[in-house]
């Protein structure tokens, strides 16, 4: 497997490129690339962990296209934590003005180089990214459903950990589906389907439901403007990557919770779970029954993650005529 990660020297970047050089099966290749000149010094100090993983540091001026392709070049997999990051005040949707940018440019490179790569956005506000990314790759003629992702596993992983505290459990043993997209509101995770759940009030529901859908921003006041999650971001992207890189390679049954173009009755894009095969996903899952209140936020969520939608597609619009 080639796994190259675009964004690698930034707070999210470095964990998550380290995770890999741990964990990606032996004889893999790790394309690291970064606009920070230090970039092969991330990549040099990697190459000195001993595992069976060889890593490659690239660095370049954000026009310099030809850099970027040949750290993607026939890549399997290609993980996107580049742009910048919240800082307190911020929402999502305000870093959509530099990001949508940035996203759009790493792709048409991609697309160029690396065209049947599975593509992993990390990158703000992954409402609107994915779907600047579909549109770019649709642009270039090789947009595939089932190689798109946006990495909205972080609530995820908030939510196991969360529920495991309420719960008196094991945070490994809780699964917690969380559905929708991954901001604010958008965020729906399904307590009602987690097993224990009756033992939890209705009050504290919805309490621990308002804690995961900010939990984003508990981290941002926390950090004081030093920026947004980038270890449990990087611990939640190699567990996606690696799911992904797992797929590919043949293992069966392996899932997880992804926002994708999936065929949602509820948005063109949707955070579900979905199963990864040698081609990407292969299967999405519908999210089955939910009680009252979380078909209330379901309803009232709508409108904004279609409107974040429509927002990724009209900047790619104007983006694709300009650039492609
Ligand atoms: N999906 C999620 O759940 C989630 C969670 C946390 C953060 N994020 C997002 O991930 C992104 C990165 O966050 P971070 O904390 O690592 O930020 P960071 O500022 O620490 O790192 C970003 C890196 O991107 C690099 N970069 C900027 N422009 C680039 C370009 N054109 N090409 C390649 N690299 C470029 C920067 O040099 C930097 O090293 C932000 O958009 C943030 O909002 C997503």
């Amino acid at each position: 497997m080639k796994v190259a990660v675009l964004g690698a020297a930034g707070g999210i970047g470095q964990p998550l490129s380290m995770i890999l050089k741990n964990s990606l099966p032996a004889g893999s290749e790790l394309s690291l690339y970064d606009v920070a000149p230090f970039t092969p010094g991330v990549a040099k100090d990697l190459s000195h962990i001993p595992t069976d993983v060889a890593v490659e540091g690239f660095t370049g001026a954000p026009d310099d296209d030809s850099v970027v392709q040949t750290a993607v070049k026939d890549a399997d997999v290609v993980v996107i934590p580049a742009g910048v990051a919240r800082k307190p005040g911020m929402t999502r949707q305000d870093l959509f003005n530099i990001n949508a940018g940035i996203v759009a440019n790493l792709v048409k490179n991609i697309a160029i180089a690396a065209p049947k790569a599975c593509i992993c956005i990390i990158s703000n506000p992954v409402n609107s990214t994915v779907p600047i990314a579909a549109e770019v790759l649709k642009a270039k003629g090789v947009y595939d459903k089932h190689r798109l992702f946006g990495v909205s596993v972080l609530d995820v992983i908030r939510s196991e950990t969360f529920l495991g505290e309420e719960l008196g459990l094991s945070k490994a043993s809780v699964q917690v589906p969380v559905i929708g997209g991954h901001s604010g509101n958008t965020i729906l995770p399904l307590l009602s389907q987690v097993i224990g759940h009756e033992q939890i009030p209705q009050n504290r529901i919805e309490e621990i439901t308002k804690r995961i859908q900010n939990a984003g921003t508990e981290v941002v006041e926390a950090k004081a403007g030093a920026g947004s999650a980038t270890l449990s971001m990087a611990t939640a992207g190699a567990r996606f990557a690696l799911k992904v890189v797992a797929g590919l390679c043949g293992a069966e049954g392996v899932n997880e919770y992804a926002y994708v173009d999936g065929g949602d009755k509820n948005a063109p894009f949707f955070a579900q779970r979905v199963r990864f095969g040698k081609e990407g996903w292969d299967k999405a899952y519908d999210y089955g029954t939910l009680n009252a209140y979380e078909q209330g936020i379901l309803d009232s969520m709508k409108e904004e993650l279609n409107g974040n939608i429509k927002a990724g597609v009209e900047f790619a619009e104007g983006w694709i005529k300009d650039k492609i």
